[in-house]
């Protein structure tokens, strides 16, 4: 008697597996994910064999008939629970026997569940990074328009979490719009390379069978094929790469995260965000809690623990397939899953951010934010920058001493640290100045902000979300 007739492989075999390595090795429940992907290649698959001869038209239709007919009935009641079986594509293959009988059993001439899976997981990347792609644009959009609408807003820029210079509002967070723009273009570059059919490769080294690789690339949308066979079933670049981007942008959504944590402190008090985004205290009442930027930078674990994963699995596997790789799914649903969900909530925390534009002003008083004014101001003057750099922070010490700002010592106070020092040095220590100065490209000038804003709205604004 064949081991079972639930095996795939059930000739070679005289016993079952035990029950627990039937449990140990399924994956049923991972790729169901996959299903209509699989599918979809299935049909792809038999329509390629049907037009090369390898089995009849008639054959071929009945099969593509069939596998439309169970993408149908898996959508509306999922998987049938009686059908025992080990994975999404023995499932399938089940299912279509069960429709139509020995013609189905001749789907799987030509092709492995190696390159299925390949496959399917390629089809996958491309439905979901591109969601995740969507998500980012969004974010980019709700950050753009959220800068045009505060350009007037002032407020101390940091290095080191210390008071460094004044800059706008709108340039500080469109510096996450550059970063996001980044996400958008490494998420695009690892698209293209998922964008390669590696049907037809079988269970790693090809075929005798007369297949055309090309059409089911086309049929499925794919770009090209794969080169190498034995690289088709070995290669999961492509999830590592959209995992290692999921862990940069989580990266990012980090930082921005951290800063709505300690932007909406009471010792910041720079932003507000809505009830609809902040959480109480169950024995505080005044609490308003960051709860989502918590978990956002949170959550940033996750995904860097999925990179972790796949790149420990992977890690001095021979070639070609080697069951390790079935346990790629769990680190890929996890990035994407955990990465487009905190965009999607990052973004929504842009939306609702409502900036204490008078908190971020007052700010700007302390902490000598324009003393690197003065000091182009006396390089400018002809002091070279270096001693310009020192007499400046004569100024600054004394004004420690004294207790004043930079713009509150007379200017015959001044003019004691350095004789080229005029009536015009207010200038240089006027925050709003200071800024309007900043003219080189990509300052922080409102000019250039609103060229920058100009630059992302013509490169955003047209795509679809
Ligand atoms: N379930 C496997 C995976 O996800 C695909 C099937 C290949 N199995 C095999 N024994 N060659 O990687």
């Amino acid at each position: 008697m064949a081991a079972t007739d639930t095996a795939l492989w059930g000739g070679r075999f005289s016993e079952q597996l035990s029950s627990l390595s039937a449990r140990f090795s399924n994956s049923l429940s991972s790729d169901l994910t996959f299903v209509q992907d699989d599918i979809q290649g299935s049909i792809a698959h038999a329509t390629m064999l049907g037009e090369c001869g390898v089995i009849s038209k008639e054959e071929a239709r009945l099969i593509v008939v069939a596998l439309g007919e169970i993408a149908h009935e898996i959508t509306a009641n999922g998987a049938p629970p009686e059908i025992e079986c080990e994975d999404v594509h023995s499932l399938v293959e089940m299912m279509l026997v069960r429709k139509v009988g020995d013609v189905g059993k001749k789907l799987h001439t030509a092709r492995s569940r190696n390159d299925q899976v390949a496959l399917d997981e390629r089809l996958y990347l491309k439905r979901t990074v591109s969601a995740l792609r969507i998500a980012i644009e969004d974010a980019i959009r709700a950050i753009v328009s959220k800068a045009e609408s505060s350009i007037g807003i002032l407020m101390p820029g940091y290095t080191h979490l210390q008071h460094a210079q004044p800059v706008l509002l709108a340039h500080h967070i469109l510096a996450y719009v550059s970063m996001f723009d980044r996400d958008v273009e490494r998420l695009t570059d690892a698209l293209s390379r998922s964008d390669v059919s590696p049907l037809g490769s079988a269970a790693f080294s090809g075929t005798s069978w007369p297949i055309d690789r090309e059409a089911v690339a086309q049929h499925l949308g794919f770009s090209g094929i794969t080169e190498n066979s034995i690289d088709s079933v070995s290669d999961r670049d492509h999830v590592i790469e959209v995992i290692s981007d999921c862990a940069i942008i989580m990266m990012h959504l980090s930082r921005f995260a951290e800063e709505c944590v300690l932007w909406s402190s009471s010792e910041f008090n720079f932003v507000r965000f809505p009830d609809t985004l902040t959480t109480g205290s169950s024995i505080m009442p005044q609490k308003r809690n960051p709860d989502m930027a918590e978990l956002i930078r949170g959550k940033t674990g996750i995904v860097y623990g999925a990179l972790m994963n796949i790149l420990t699995t992977m890690k001095a596997l021979p070639l070609a397939y080697n069951r390790d790789m079935q346990t790629d799914k769990q680190p890929l649903f996890d990035a994407l899953g955990t990465t487009t969900d905190c965009v999607k909530m990052a973004t929504e925390l842009i939306d609702g951010a409502v900036f204490n534009a008078d908190a971020m002003r007052a700010q700007l008083a302390a902490g000598f934010l324009t003393a690197t004014e003065l000091a182009d101001y006396l390089a400018a003057k002809g002091v070279p920058f270096r001693t310009a750099h020192e007499i400046t922070g004569l100024v600054v010490a004394h004004c420690e001493r004294s207790g004043h700002q930079l713009h509150e010592v007379p200017l015959k106070t001044l003019q004691t640290f350095s004789t080229v020092i005029e009536a015009d040095v207010f200038d240089a220590l006027d925050p709003v100045r200071s800024i309007e100065r900043k003219r080189s490209t990509g300052s922080t000038s409102t000019i250039e902000v609103q060229t920058q804003i100009a630059l992302w709205k013509a490169r955003y604004s047209q795509i679809p979300s």
